[in-house]
């Protein structure tokens, strides 16, 4: 599998794999220093990454899509994790490529990443293949093309907005005197148990909410202070935001 682009996701996505990495760049340096982390290569230019892959994986921006096209005409297999790119533009680009549109989120570094997915005129070996490459990744969730970008919007841009949240939980303690070290510590551990927590309840937020909130106690007047302060509306806006600026 060969990467085009040593960015943030191409990068997060190697340190998942763990393993030695083929990628390129666009002269930042940033997939030799990748290679010399993980072991591999970094090719000189992307038509030399698709003579020696079997899979190219488009990790570079939406933008340079034509540009790459035009580098490494003629590879049978595409992966593409760019933000918004529809099948319809990517086979314009790569009209005869078996062709995946995989959605990752930054936790892929960690493999604890969501992998949102789907393909078109794909090999059925070949993409049972790619799937269990990528669930070494995290989950992958198998979705038709329309529900693909939306669901980006959530998983894909939840670690931005969730490290936001750690960010004003952990400063808002800070302010009342707990020293900034345990207070990230904190957050970071309750973050991922209430995840954990919220599966084992098959997302049942109300339950989790108010085994902590009982009546008349310290955490409903939280909950309070953050409804008057519109956390719900931000979220809205927020998704207004994202939809305003999709294709
Ligand atoms: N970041 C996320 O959380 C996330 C989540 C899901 C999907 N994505 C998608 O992932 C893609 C990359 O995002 P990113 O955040 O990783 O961006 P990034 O950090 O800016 O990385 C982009 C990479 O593409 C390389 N590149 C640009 N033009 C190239 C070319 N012609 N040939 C080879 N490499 C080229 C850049 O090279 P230089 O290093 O030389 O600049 C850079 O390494 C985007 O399409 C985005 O929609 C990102």
């Amino acid at each position: 599998m060969g990467l085009i682009g040593a960015g943030n996701m191409a990068r997060a996505m190697a340190r998942g794999w763990g393993e030695p990495v083929l990628c390129t760049d666009h002269g930042s340096g940033r997939a030799a220093a990748l290679a010399a982390e993980l072991g591999g290569e970094a090719p000189a230019s992307n038509a030399e990454l698709a003579e020696s892959a079997d899979v190219v994986v488009l990790c570079h921006k939406p933008a340079q899509l034509e540009q790459v096209a035009r580098e490494i005409q003629g590879v049978s297999t595409v992966v593409s994790v760019l933000g918004g790119v529809s099948f319809s533009a990517l086979r314009a680009a790569y009209p005869s490529a078996g062709l995946v549109r995989a959605m990752p989120n930054t936790p892929v570094e960690v493999r604890q990443g969501v992998i949102c997915w789907a393909q078109d005129e794909l090999d059925a070996d070949l993409a049972a293949a790619l799937r269990d490459r990528f669930r070494v990744l995290g989950a992958v969730i198998e979705l038709p093309e329309p529900l693909l970008d939306l669901a980006t919007g959530l998983s894909g841009v939840g670690p931005a907005y969730l490290a936001v949240v750690a960010e004003a939980m952990s400063d808002s303690a800070i302010k009342h005197g707990l020293p900034p070290a345990l207070a990230t510590e904190l957050v970071s551990l309750t973050l991922a148990g209430t995840a954990a927590l919220l599966r084992a309840r098959e997302g049942d937020t109300l339950a989790i909410r108010r085994e902590v909130a009982s009546p008349g106690g310290v955490t409903v007047r939280g909950l309070a202070a953050l409804e008057r302060a519109g956390l719900r509306a931000a979220f809205l806006d927020a998704a207004d935001a994202l939809a305003s600026h999709r294709p």
